[in-house]
């Protein structure tokens, strides 16, 4: 029996020491836990060769970004689904997606997250956890409360594939899910012994060995990661063991809060009895607890209820998790419309399925990439559908006939790569976003910039759903989007400035206008917020404008157009062209920086400019200062950073940074100075600047140098938190093209697959990026020339219609750079050349 465990025990580090002890507890555990498709074992030699075809899922590894800051969510999911069951574990500072592959203990096993967050924990509401058996039988003595019952879990063990996610708990059982959209399913396989070994976690932290009676008993704590419930009602069933209820959680980066329900069934085992629990205490004498039911609310903490069954005859038992934020009553009848069956593998094979479709969108030719290369692809792009998320039918806040999107965590983050690479691979739930945030602004009065679980989130600098709008709308999504109220959402961001605007709009709307630029002293009596990112507030107000001006262009409001692009130029009123690029570094006291002259800078009411260190918020100094609610005048970056942030009127940034040839002499400093971060979504634009400059080879050599080397397939191979969008950049730079987000734009560099295909919209043609020359070992990385479907094409840049129409573009490569693309009509527009 060890055989097939070893075999089949399908994770890295299987061969690092798994207890002999463990061996023999897994040795009684049914075969056919231990059984995934033969093609998970087998699959990737056979794949090596050729285009990628059917079996696109192997190439998907949702662990990449479980450690190192990624809070990537492994879990069990549907494209943009609502039911999100994986593994919760108690590292909060790294598991706000639940689960983190790393030695933390799993403290129960939820239903709901949020994706590649920064910060706190988001959701992970409704926590289940078997166990084995109670000590003495006496279900007293079995653990309840989160801090005794987290158990550590079978090194190596986590197993992860789009639909499924398992692992094993040092507990003896081996914990299966998989969920539609607004159900988990979960199978827990149960040792078959009549006395079970486990280790139990003394709440004094020991680890105490121990046997149980095997009589599997589950609980369902109402709690969610960040502890933030407040009230709640649950209760259970005796005769049938459905549990239901819900609560009130806080929104983990926003304001408010929300109300989430389950409802759960079982199947497979006898009913022993069932009870509910408050903190440590449980009892079976109590069916359900809560406002709703007694006098009693619930406090903080741990509380939720239990079932005690006789062991399972096939040692195993099925939980079905409904979902919902209306009710618990619709929690269970999305439960019993999405898994009637309780068939398990039924509903993986439904995932995968839908997955491969989603998937299928893009066909790759494999030839000479290794599995890692592969693997970071396929799982970046996988995880780019994994948020926002699809809760439409689940609006409790206003009833509408669009779709509701949420977990748009945040657009900050997400307007540059993710969205528009959406707008290419999925432009009908693109379309359906779009919607949902006009509706937002329908219903709420503004467009959100960051929003989770029904909650305004707070905005990180401008209200960048106008480029999300305006790039929608240049790119020709119209299905059902209402443009007239989506023009009218944009203005009012531009226009109105609302009482609160740290979680909507925009701030300092007055000096916007009069002055031309955020001031870093501005006394704004209009509304409140953090008046701190001066500089970028300004160029991301800037940008904002100008793709309003284009909206306004492409919607016949001449007037406004103009208004527009003239405040788009307002980042040119922060140029400070003395500053230089000096700091005192900390460790020798000393003065260091470099010759880089000309910077953004902050600047006081009546003009005079203040300063900050152009380096500050960077890796090489200071970086962890610029934050929403800290007072510089920068966000998450640094001056060095928001001076390139000009993608309306690069030609123009460019000769006042000396030319073509300092631009670019200063734009490879930038990068390879260590002042770049990549970990971070406006640092992915300036990977491709060099394209304005003529020197499109320097952004392929630049992507090269930060794929693999800081994207891979390693589980910590996300170099920040992936907000969905670290998986897009990726995606963008191995298909050979990245999007200015908000234009008609582009930036070409050669694919890194010798030959790439993407579906057009309508279904029905393809779009191919082909690369003459092609060497995976990427010693010719640079365009030597061109043609677009059989014609020559100098362009280092194309437009969406290559996309919607399909063609062919090929590239000859060669290991130096070449002139394509470097001549002045071959550059991407910029407003000062008229060229938009
Ligand atoms: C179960 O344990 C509790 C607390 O340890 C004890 O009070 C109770 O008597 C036990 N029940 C039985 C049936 O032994
Ligand atoms: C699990 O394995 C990793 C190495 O793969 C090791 O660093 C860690 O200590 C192991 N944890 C336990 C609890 O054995
Ligand atoms: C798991 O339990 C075994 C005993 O059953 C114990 O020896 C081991 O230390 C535990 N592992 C962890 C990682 O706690
Ligand atoms: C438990 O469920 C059964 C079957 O649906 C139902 O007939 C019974 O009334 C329920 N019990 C309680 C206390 O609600
Ligand atoms: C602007 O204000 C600052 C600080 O109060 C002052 O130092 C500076 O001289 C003023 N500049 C002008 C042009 O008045
Ligand atoms: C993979 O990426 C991570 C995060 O960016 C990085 O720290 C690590 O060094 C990379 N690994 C390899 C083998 O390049
Ligand atoms: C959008 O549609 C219009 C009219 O059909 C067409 O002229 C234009 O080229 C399209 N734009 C893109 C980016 O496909």
């Amino acid at each position: 029996m060890a055989g097939p465990f070893l075999t089949t025990f399908p994770r890295r580090r299987r061969v690092l020491a798994v207890p002999v002890v463990f061996l023999l507890i897994w040795a009684f555990l049914p075969i056919e836990t231990f059984n995934p498709p033969r093609r998970v074992l087998f699959g990737i030699t056979t794949a090596l060769a050729g285009k990628s075809t059917s079996d696109i899922l192997q190439f998907v590894d949702p662990l990449i970004g479980t450690v190192n800051g990624g809070h990537v969510f492994p879990g069990a999911t549907l494209p943009y689904g609502m039911a999100k069951p994986v593994a919760d574990t108690n590292n909060y500072g790294e598991a706000a997606a639940g689960f983190v592959s790393d030695d933390s203990l799993i403290q129960g096993f939820s239903q709901l997250h949020d994706s590649g967050t920064g910060g706190n924990p988001s959701m992970g509401n409704f926590q289940l956890f078997p166990q084995p058996g109670c000590p003495e039988d006496n279900f007293t003595r079995c653990s309840y409360v989160v801090s005794e019952r987290a158990t550590s879990r079978i090194n190596g063990s986590a197993t992860a594939r789009p639909g499924y996610f398992a692992i094993g708990l040092n507990n003896s059982i081996y914990v299966e899910m998989t969920a539609t959209a607004h159900a988990s399913l979960f199978r827990f396989n149960f040792p078959s012994e009549a006395e079970v070994p486990y280790m139990y976690a003394a709440s004094s932290g020991e680890s105490i060995p121990r046997t149980v009676p095997n009589s599997p008993l589950i609980i369902m704590d109402i709690i969610d990661l960040g502890n933030s419930r407040s009230g709640g009602d649950v209760k259970v069933n005796a005769t049938t063991g459905r549990m239901q209820g819900g609560g009130k959680f806080r929104a983990s980066f926003g304001q408010g809060s929300y109300e989430a329900y389950f409802c759960a069934d079982f199947r497979g085992a006898e009913i022993r009895r069932t009870g509910t629990f408050l903190h440590e205490k449980a009892t079976d004498s109590v069916q359900a607890i809560g406002a709703l039911y007694s006098d009693v609310r619930i406090p903080h903490g741990s509380a939720g209820t239990w079932v005690q069954f006789v062991s399972a005859p096939k040692n195993q038992i099925l939980a079905r998790v409904g979902v919902s934020f209306i009710s618990a009553a619709q929690a269970c009848l999305n439960g019993e419309r999405e898994i009637p069956d309780f068939e398990f593998s039924r509903v993986v094979t439904a995932a995968e399925v839908v997955w491969q479709e989603k998937l299928s969108v893009i066909k790759a030719d494999h030839t000479g990439l290794n599995v890692d290369l592969l693997k970071t692809f396929w799982s970046g792009l996988y995880r780019t559908m994994l948020s926002p998320q699809d809760y439409t039918g689940e609006n409790p806040l206003w009833q509408s006939d669009e779709p509701y999107y949420d977990s748009f965590y945040c657009i900050w983050d997400s307007f540059r790569a993710q969205h528009p690479l959406l707008t290419i691979i999925d432009p009908e739930t693109q379309t359906d976003m779009v919607r949902a945030l006009i509706d937002i602004y329908k219903n709420e009065g503004k467009l959100p910039d960051c929003r989770m679980s029904f909650s305004k989130g707070f905005t990180q600098g401008g209200s960048n759903a106008d480029v999300v709008l305006a790039d929608a709308l240049i790119k020709n999504l119209t299905r059902g989007i209402d443009w007239t109220l989506g023009y009218e959402a944009v203005v009012s961001d531009a226009e109105e400035e609302p009482s609160d605007w740290s979680v909507s709009g925009r701030g300092g709307i007055e000096s916007w206008q009069t002055l031309g630029y955020i001031p870093v002293d501005d006394d704004d009596r209009k509304g409140t917020g953090p008046l701190s990112r001066s500089i970028s507030r300004t160029v991301e107000y800037a940008y904002d404008d100008f793709t309003i001006a284009l909206m306004a262009r492409e919607l016949g409001h001449k007037a406004d157009e103009a208004k527009y692009l003239k405040r788009s130029h307002n980042w040119k009123n922060l140029w400070r062209p003395d500053y230089d690029d000096h700091y005192r570094d900390k460790a020798t006291g000393t003065i260091q920086g470099s010759s880089w002259k000309g910077f953004l800078q902050p600047r006081l009411r009546n003009g005079t400019f203040s300063e900050q260190t152009a380096r500050m918020c960077s890796p090489v100094y200071e970086q962890h200062v610029c934050y929403f609610d800290t007072r510089h005048s920068t966000y998450e970056g640094s001056p060095w950073l928001y001076s390139f942030y000009v993608p309306q009127d690069m030609a123009s940034l460019i000769s006042l940074m000396g030319g073509p040839t300092s631009f670019v002499e200063r734009l490879d400093y930038f990068h390879s100075s260590g002042i770049n971060y990549m970990g971070n979504e406006p640092n992915f634009l300036p990977t491709f600047q060099f394209h304005y400059a003529g020197r499109p080879g320097r952004s392929a050599y630049w992507v090269h140098q930060y794929i693999p080397s800081l994207f891979n397939s390693s589980i910590a191979g996300i170099p920040g938190n992936d907000d969905c969008a670290m998986g897009a950049f990726s995606a963008f730079a191995f298909m050979g093209f990245f999007p200015v987000a908000g234009q008609n734009v582009y930036l070409l560099t050669p694919p890194m697959f010798r030959e790439v295909s993407i579906r057009t919209p309508d279904g029905k043609g393809w779009t191919t990026l082909r690369n003459a020359n092609f060497d995976s070992e990427y010693t010719n990385i640079y365009i030597q020339s061109a043609k677009l479907n059989g014609k020559q094409y100098t362009r280092n840049w194309i437009t969406h219609d290559f996309f919607v129409d399909g063609g062919v573009l090929e590239f000859v490569l060669g290991p130096k750079e070449s002139e394509w693309g470097t001549q002045k009509e071959d550059l991407p527009p910029s407003l000062s050349t008229g060229t938009i």
